[in-house]
């Protein structure tokens, strides 16, 4: 897909979930450039709500844009979560982790009572095809990596929990399957298949207009 009808497909979808934040929520906020498109969004609508960032970089442009933020500590529940995705099949499972964000944005959509996902239509596919981006704990890394099949290093800095960010290349026939595999590994801090009973919606982004995708 040309990327300025990606952005503008992301920009689409972020705009009507932000669309169903109300002042007074705790709003938990993904990464990525689908988010960055949703925190302007949010911003526009000068409503008063607490944000949680799944990760420094949202923490930051959240800030310039006005928005305020909060720690997670001490909160239990947030009442509304959205972040965008790498890859959604017509079941709900959807891959993340592409920016690397994925372990804190679990525990994000995990706290939230309503968890929305943002994507532009290149996004939703027939059936996920991976990479799965993982995060590995740097001890024990070389026998964590020989137990996995088909997992590379990416190479890049870690995590802002020191974790080494990886990705598994094999097959993904099935995903609750797969997705028991890789969280049984000690080696694994987590990774980011996101199961269909995380995600309340999907919000994609089709030329200008938004579409609520039902599940299949
Ligand atoms: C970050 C993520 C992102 O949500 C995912 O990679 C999609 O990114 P973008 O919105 O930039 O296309 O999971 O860890």
């Amino acid at each position: 897909m040309v990327a300025d009808r990606a952005d503008s497909e992301k920009r689409v979808a972020a705009g009507a979930a932000a669309d169903r934040v109300e002042s007074g929520m705790v709003v938990g906020l993904g990464t990525g450039t689908t988010v960055a498109y949703l925190l302007e969004a949010l911003s526009a609508r000068g409503l008063d709500i607490a944000c949680v960032s799944s990760s420094p970089r949202t923490e930051d442009a959240a800030r310039r844009l006005g928005l305020r933020t909060q720690s997670f500590a001490g909160i239990s529940t947030l009442d509304i979560a959205i972040d965008g995705a790498d890859q959604v099949a017509p079941d709900f499972w959807v891959i993340k982790g592409g920016g690397m964000a994925h372990t804190r944005e679990k525990i994000v959509a995990a706290a939230a009572r309503r968890f929305i996902v943002i994507v532009d239509s290149s996004k939703m596919l027939e059936r996920l095809t991976g990479p799965v981006p993982l995060e590995l704990l740097d001890f024990g890394l070389a026998s964590t990596l020989a137990r996995l099949p088909d997992v590379r290093v990416r190479g890049v800095a870690p995590s802002p929990d020191g974790g080494v960010i990886a990705d598994y290349f094999g097959p993904i026939d099935d995903p609750a399957a797969l997705s028991a595999l890789l969280s049984q590994d000690p080696g694994v801090v987590e990774h980011g298949l996101f199961p269909p009973s995380m995600v309340s919606e999907v919000v994609v982004g089709r030329g200008d207009s938004a579409e609520w995708v039902e599940r299949r």
